[in-house]
């Protein structure tokens, strides 16, 4: 994950900005970079590869900038070498950069076309050009940025500083985090407060659309529509602890706000963005040969391996095995020779998960592992491992985790729906292109939070919760339920829509909420008659949905609005509602949201 870091300090910050981008290192990166201004004029030095081999460039060729931004990037629009490493830069203005621009296509035709030429493969340098071009017109820094952010699409972070201004440095947020660090006649940029932390406590959490202009006086703050926002300043704890919980009350917020960016960096690992098209590591095995797939994981992670059986038998065609692995570890199941066995798990610990493993092991089964720990037990047994780049998930409960785990194994349904000739160049195009836009539309989700905090006051009164959904929905209707009763602790079932009528019906009444998980799909009709089934007998109904009739004039408590998007991606886009429905519920009720009572993190027992 790339990691952004800027100082305007009193001496030369090369050196320091090297310091506080090795405390980035946790996130993950393939190359590095430090920008300065010095005398007016930008100068970078860049290095592939560890941080060492940026010292040794820097102890060469040292920069003596007191104005100076830095990166460590982890490929996502390019290869991951020096000459798409940042800062990049033109004449006037270098830029860091952390997400993705999902409209760089667009932009670099247009400035093509205006005569700017692209020197590398990345999706950032087409905000370089961009404020180039509003400088070149001779337009004032502040507001290039001000006319270059409104053009830009994505969940992005960014660090800019200008030619001829030793003074200023602008980041701006729009999905994933930055801090603003207040240090003694110094100022301080970074992706998170753990970078800055030998520099100073005192931190302010840009909040998402602000952008920050930045000198050594002090900040200002300006929100998405440009106006000046007052933002607080508090004291980080990031100096003592690797992993803190930002401006977040709980980790389990934090992790499900920072979707948008882990989500990006997992699917980068996955796809060729620029190309528009899956890059899928080795697993040893001819994907054309693959007659069937075994899935097994436990509780969340489960439900995303239940997601993939929809994706890889409608795009792949092949059938899949799925069984969470308590069950599937004892049953023998028969499983033909050099089958693909996949496993799904944030901890890589997990018992259960680990001895279904071995037992797929035994019975000739190629082992891949969608595994967030690489180091796990889980991870070193598998044949191939395919990395979540979900970071730390401290909160107990999955959120992060599992949408990262439906990055991965939407790619997978990808990758095997090409090598079985079932995905055209065309669609696997299109699909990719809708998992490209995942995370701005998260961003989206996250910016209607408030709605959330009052359906809490509803849900909260409630003693037993429905969840309904159809096709792929259905595995968000088990997760969501689970997501609730785990740290509300009220009693909620998820069920496919369609077995209503064979028994749950007969608990609704007008005291239970049932949560509809509705896309507007080629399930929706039929989802709408269940619903209806509902509303006939009193049920309360929450439809989470992206149609535009919503509710198609079914009576409803709650009318969840979801952004239009390719059906392929719901899974992934509706499971931020269900976190965020359990998550406000269970601090309306004064749960120990982040240890929830009798569950542990990571399950090493049977
Ligand atoms: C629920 C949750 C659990 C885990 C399950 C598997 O929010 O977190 O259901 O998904 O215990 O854990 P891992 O993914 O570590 O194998």
């Amino acid at each position: 994950m790339c990691g952004i870091v800027g100082i305007l300090g009193k001496q030369a910050v090369a050196g320091d900005i090297v310091e506080a981008l090795r405390r980035l290192e946790y996130r993950g990166y393939d190359s590095a970079g430090v920008a300065t201004v010095e005398n007016g004029l930008l100068d970078r030095r860049r290095a592939e590869g560890k941080l060492r081999n940026l010292e040794a460039r820097l102890h060469n060729q040292p920069l003596q900038g007191r104005t100076g931004i830095g990166h460590t990037r982890w490929a996502t629009h390019g290869k991951p070498v020096e000459r798409n490493a940042h800062p990049h830069m033109s004449a006037k203005v270098s830029v860091v950069h952390n997400g993705i621009i999902e409209n760089f296509r667009e932009l670099k035709a247009e400035l093509t076309a205006d005569g700017y030429k692209f020197e590398t493969e990345t999706d950032t340098e087409t905000v370089v050009h961009l404020l180039t071009r509003e400088l070149g017109r001779g337009v004032k820094p502040v507001d290039a940025v001000a006319n270059m952010l409104p053009r830009l699409q994505g969940a992005f972070a960014l660090g800019i500083i200008f030619a001829g201004n030793d003074n200023l440095m602008i980041g701006a947020r729009n999905g994933p985090p930055l801090a603003v660090g207040h240090g003694d006649g110094e100022m301080y940029l970074g992706s998170d407060a753990i970078a800055l932390a030998p520099f100073t406590d005192q931190v302010t959490y840009l909040e998402d659309g602000d952008w920050a202009i930045v000198t050594r006086e002090g900040v200002e703050v300006r929100n998405a529509g440009g106006m000046r926002v007052q933002r607080p300043m508090i004291r980080s704890p990031a100096g003592t602890m690797l992993v803190d919980k930002g401006n977040h009350r709980h980790f389990m917020a934090k992790e499900i706000h920072e979707q948008p960016e882990v989500i990006g960096h997992t699917l980068a690992n996955y796809i060729d963005m620029a190309e528009g098209r899956v890059r899928f590591p080795d697993l040893g095995l001819d994907l054309s040969a693959i007659t069937r797939v075994t899935i097994s994981a436990c509780g969340t992670a489960y439900y995303a391996g239940l997601v993939a059986k929809y994706w890889i038998e409608h795009y792949a065609r092949i059938p899949v095995e799925i069984d969470v692995a308590s069950e599937m570890r004892y049953r023998e199941a028969p499983l033909p020779k050099g089958g693909l066995a996949v496993f799904v798990t944030q901890s890589g610990e997990t018992a259960d998960t680990l001895a279904t493993l071995r037992y797929c092991k035994g019975e000739g089964q190629k082992i891949a592992a969608v595994v967030n720990v690489r180091t796990s037990s889980i991870a070193r047994e598998s044949d191939a491992i395919l990395p979540t780049l979900a970071g730390p998930e401290i909160g107990v409960a999955s959120t992060k985790a599992f949408t990262c785990q439906l990055s991965v194994l939407a790619c997978l349904a990808i990758a095997l729906g090409k090598a079985q000739g079932k995905i055209s160049d065309a669609k696997e195009q299109e699909l990719v292109n809708a998992l490209t836009e995942v995370p701005r539309h998260i961003t989206t989700i996250l910016r209607q939070e408030a709605q959330y905090e009052q359906l809490a006051h509803y849900l909260g009164k409630a003693k037993d919760v429905l969840y309904l959904g159809r096709g792929s929905s259905f595995p968000l209707a088990l997760e969501g339920a689970l997501k609730l009763k785990e740290i509300s602790y009220i009693h909620a079932e998820g069920y496919a829509a369609g077995e209503l009528k064979h028994g749950p019906i007969a608990l609704i009444d007008e005291t239970m909420p049932v949560v509809v998980v509705a896309p507007k799909d080629e399930l929706f009709e039929k989802t709408v008659s269940n619903m209806q089934e509902v509303a006939a007998r009193g049920g309360q109904i929450i439809i989470v949905t992206n149609a535009e009739s919503g509710a198609a004039g079914c009576p409803v408590h709650a009318h969840i609005q979801m952004p239009d998007t390719h059906p392929f991606t719901s899974p992934l886009l509706y499971a931020i509602p269900m976190q965020l429905i359990a998550y406000h519920t269970a601090v309306f009720m004064g749960t120990d949201v982040d240890q929830p009572r009798n569950l542990a993190k990571s399950v090493t027992v049977e």
